[in-house]
């Protein structure tokens, strides 16, 4: 199946690198949000990015031209989808809000076209049993920064029709990504072993074992890790951590995934990592450097 007519929704930060990604590969797409201001927000994002790509020589200022060309942007969602061969979900990760748009995406999109979410936890079984099409959906989960990030954990549902899984797999490769398919349990693969591992660091904070710093440098020296788990943990969202370490909790009823206090007291405090401005370190809007929070100095 020849898909060229793409639609994303939601113009946050996953979908915002999703749209950027798709756009640059020679894809339309569609970009959906109910919000004007950030669909705005979100090209000029998706601008920055590519302007960065043409600064390090990777892309021309043609190319780039072409990419953000091939974007238009939508506040509503059935005009956005009506001619779609692929939907891309990317909004806030609920489950509810998640099930609500996939009702309507159902209603709205054409009866042969698939329907991806980019979900980082939350079950495709689940989401595809509201639709009428469950052997149309699956998960098309990216890793942030999208545009940087080679893999794409493809992720079948109970449901999944093999064709679709193929047509996604081949998509992926035209995008310039490494797909990897697993089946849907809790967490999936990428945050079934990441979340533990983050996990595991914080506890290591509040037992006093180490502190911030040390803790995030035996990981990247150690280990060849971009990042320590608690930078990481703080570039994903504290509150998204602990929804996804919830989701292993309850889905395997097994206490070792149960989230460390400390990480709980934060997300309830507000402390959300670096796009609340703190976390375990703290940010300074424009700069890339962050110290640790003064909490853990
Ligand atoms: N768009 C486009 N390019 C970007 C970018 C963006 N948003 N952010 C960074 N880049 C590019 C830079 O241009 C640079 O490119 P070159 O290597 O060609 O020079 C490269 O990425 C590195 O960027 P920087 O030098 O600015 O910064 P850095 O070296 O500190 O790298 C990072 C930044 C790529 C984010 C790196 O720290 C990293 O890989 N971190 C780990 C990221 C990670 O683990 N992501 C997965 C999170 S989990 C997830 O997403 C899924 C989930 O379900 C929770």
């Amino acid at each position: 199946m020849s898909l060229q007519q793409i639609a994303v929704i939601g113009a946050g930060t996953m979908g915002n690198g999703i749209a950027h990604v798709f756009a640059q590969s020679g894809f339309k797409v569609n970009l959906v949000d109910v919000n004007a201001g950030q669909l705005e927000k979100a090209l000029q994002t998706i601008g920055k990015n590519l302007d960065r790509q043409v600064s390090k020589g990777t892309l021309t200022e043609g190319q780039k031209s072409i990419a953000l060309a091939n974007i238009t942007t939508h506040t509503d969602m059935a005009v956005g989808v009506q001619n779609a061969q692929l939907v891309v979900e990317a909004a806030t990760e609920n489950t509810d809000l998640k099930l609500k748009i996939f009702r309507q995406l159902d209603e709205a999109a054409p009866a042969g076209c698939i329907l991806a979410t980019n979900t980082s936890s939350i079950s495709i079984t689940k989401i595809a049993a509201v639709t009428k099409r469950a052997d149309k959906v699956i998960g098309m989960h990216f890793m942030n920064p999208v545009p940087v990030m080679k893999l794409v954990e493809i992720i079948n549902g109970y449901a999944t029709d093999k064709s679709v899984t193929d047509t996604i797999v081949a998509l992926s490769t035209q995008l310039g990504k490494v797909p990897c398919v697993v089946n849907d349990y809790p967490g999936f693969i990428a945050n079934r072993i990441l979340m533990p591992m983050i996990n595991e660091a914080i506890y290591s904070l509040y037992e006093g074992v180490a502190g911030v710093e040390s803790i995030d440098t035996v990981m990247k020296l150690g280990m060849a890790h971009p990042m320590g788990p608690l930078q990481l943990a703080d570039f994903i969202g504290l509150d998204v951590c602990l929804s996804i370490l919830h989701v292993l909790h309850d889905g395997f009823g097994n206490p070792k995934y149960a989230p460390c206090p400390l990480l709980t007291n934060m997300v309830t405090a507000g402390y959300l990592g670096a796009k609340s401005g703190e976390g375990f370190y703290k940010y300074t809007p424009g700069s890339k450097e962050a110290v640790v929070s003064r909490r853990f100095a």
